[in-house]
C-alpha cells in the first residue's frame, strides 16, 4: 500500500485509513523536529509552490517541511500577477510546464475546482493549497492532528465551527472529515453564511449529528434552525446556551471571508454574535479547545491568547510536520503504516452532458473556456448530479 503519485484535492481523495497514516507519521515528524533530528528523506526533491492568492501559513509551512526533509523548492508567491497567467495562459498549461520542472506542485487557485483540473493535467502530484470557496484539505490535515493533540481522540468529539461557513473552505473539508470520524458538529453562522448544500448532502450521507444556529445568542432561543437532532422542550429553557457551551468539545472559529461575497451581504451581521472573548471562554469548558485557521480579523478577541484553551497558534505550528507527512508519503519517500486498506468508493463520471452547466459562478468550468463540464452521479438520488471540479449540485428533469 502506497500513497505514492497521488494528489490530494479533496479530504475525500484520502480513505480514514490514510489520514491516520498521514497524521501518524506527522507525530513522528513533530517528535524528530522537537528533538532537531535531521529528516533527509527528500533529498534531491523539488517542491514548487504556485500560489495564485494571498498566504501567510499554508506556503510558507510547505516551504519550511520540504527544507526540514532536505529537499530544494521553488516558490512562485503573486502568480496572478507574475506567472504567464497575466498574459492569458490557462492553468492546464501551466501545469503542463511545472510538471516538468518539479516534483510536487501545491497550488492555491481563487477559482473553485481549479486544483482539480490542475491535477487532471499533472504526473506528478498536484496538492490544494485551497481552491476558492471549496476545500481546504491539508488544513484539515493539521486541524484533526490539532484535535488529537489536544483532545486526544476525534470520534465522538462536539465540534463548534462558527463564522461564515459558506465561503470559508477549511470548514468545508474539516466538517466532512470530523463526520467520517464520528465527531458530532454544531454550526453557528449567519443566515445566508451556512455551510453549503453539497457540504450538508455529503455530512448527510455519513449520517453525521450535526445542529445549527444562526447565532451565539439563537443558542438559547426558539428560534434556531435545527437538523437532524430534534430539541426537546428542555433545551429551550432559560440558559441553554451555557448547557449547550459545555457540551462543546472543540470551538473553531473562522472570519468572513469578505473576498468572495459583496459588501452588502454583510451589512446586517452583528459581529458580535460570531466572536469569542474572555465572556464566552468563561462559559466554555475548562477543557475546551479554541481553533482557528487564521488570519483572524475580530472574530477572536486578543485577551482570549492568554488562556491555556487558545491552540490556534500551536495549531499553525502543526502545520510543518503534517506537511512534512504529506510530501514524504506522496513523494513515496516514506510508505504508510496502514494494515487494511478499505476499497475505494468508485465515483461514476458523466462527461459533459449536454446542455448543463455547472451553476457555481466561481467553478472553474465557467472560467476556463477549453474546460467542459463533467457531472459525478450522487448516491441515492437518481435526479441531482454533483459538478466533478467543485461539488455543487444540479437538479435534472
Ligand atoms: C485559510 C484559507 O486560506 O482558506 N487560511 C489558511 O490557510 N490558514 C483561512 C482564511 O483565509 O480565512
Amino acid at each position: 500500500m502506497t500513497l505514492s503519485g497521488r494528489h490530494l484535492i479533496s479530504i475525500n481523495d484520502f480513505s480514514n485509513e490514510e489520514i491516520a497514516a498521514v497524521l501518524e507519521l506527522a507525530e513522528e515528524m513533530n517528535i524528530a523536529l522537537t528533538k532537531r533530528k535531521r529528516l533527509l528523506l527528500c533529498e534531491g526533491r523539488e517542491l514548487y509552490t504556485i500560489f495564485y492568492e494571498p498566504s501567510t501559513r499554508t506556503r510558507s509551512s510547505f516551504e519550511t517541511a520540504m527544507h526540514r526533509l532536505g529537499g530544494t523548492v521553488v516558490s512562485h508567491a503573486e502568480a496572478q500577477v507574475t506567472s504567464s497567467v497575466a498574459k492569458g495562459e490557462t492553468i492546464a498549461d501551466t501545469v503542463r510546464v511545472l510538471e516538468k520542472y518539479a516534483d510536487i506542485i501545491v497550488m492555491r487557485h481563487p477559482l473553485d475546482g481549479s486544483t482539480r483540473l490542475a491535477s487532471d493535467y499533472s504526473s506528478v502530484p498536484i496538492i490544494s493549497g485551497g481552491d476558492g470557496a471549496h476545500e481546504h484539505p491539508t488544513q484539515t490535515l493539521l486541524d484533526l492532528y490539532t484535535i488529537r493533540k489536544e483532545t486526544g481522540e476525534i470520534k465522538g468529539k462536539n465540534v463548534a465551527l462558527c463564522g461564515d461557513l459558506r465561503h470559508g473552505r477549511t470548514v468545508h473539508s474539516l466538517a466532512m472529515a470530523l463526520a467520517r470520524f464520528g465527531a458530532e458538529i454544531t454550526c453557528i453562522a449567519p443566515p445566508g453564511f451556512e455551510l453549503p448544500d453539497h457540504v450538508r448532502d455529503t455530512l448527510k450521507g455519513y449520517k453525521c449529528k450535526l445542529t445549527e444556529y444562526k447565532s451565539l445568542e439563537d443558542m438559547s432561543s426558539e428560534g434556531s434552525l435545527v437538523l437532524h437532532q430534534p430539541r426537546s422542550k428542555k433545551d429551550h429553557q432559560e440558559g441553554f446556551m451555557d448547557f449547550l457551551l459545555q457540551s462543546l468539545d472543540v470551538l473553531y472559529f473562522t472570519r468572513l471571508q469578505r473576498e468572495r461575497f459583496a459588501v452588502r451581504d454583510a451589512t446586517n451581521i452583528d459581529q458580535e454574535s460570531y466572536r469569542i472573548n474572555k465572556q464566552l471562554l468563561a462559559k466554555s469548558r475548562s477543557d475546551a479547545v479554541i481553533m482557528h485557521p487564521l488570519p483572524r480579523i475580530n472574530e477572536l478577541a486578543y485577551e482570549v491568547d492568554q488562556d491555556k484553551r487558545a491552540a490556534y497558534f500551536r495549531q499553525a505550528g502543526y502545520g510543518v510536520p503534517v506537511r512534512m507527512a504529506l510530501i514524504a508519503l506522496l513523494l513515496g519517500t516514506v510508505e504508510p503504516k496502514i494494515e487494511e486498506q478499505a476499497k475505494r468508493p468508485t465515483v461514476r463520471i458523466i462527461e459533459g452532458p449536454s446542455g448543463i452547466a455547472c451553476p457555481n459562478e466561481r467553478c472553474v468550468t465557467n472560467k476556463e473556456k477549453y474546460v467542459s463540464s463533467k457531472f459525478c452521479k450522487v448516491s441515492g438520488n437518481p435526479k441531482v448530479l454533483k459538478c466533478y471540479y467543485c461539488d455543487w449540485m444540479v437538479k435534472t428533469g
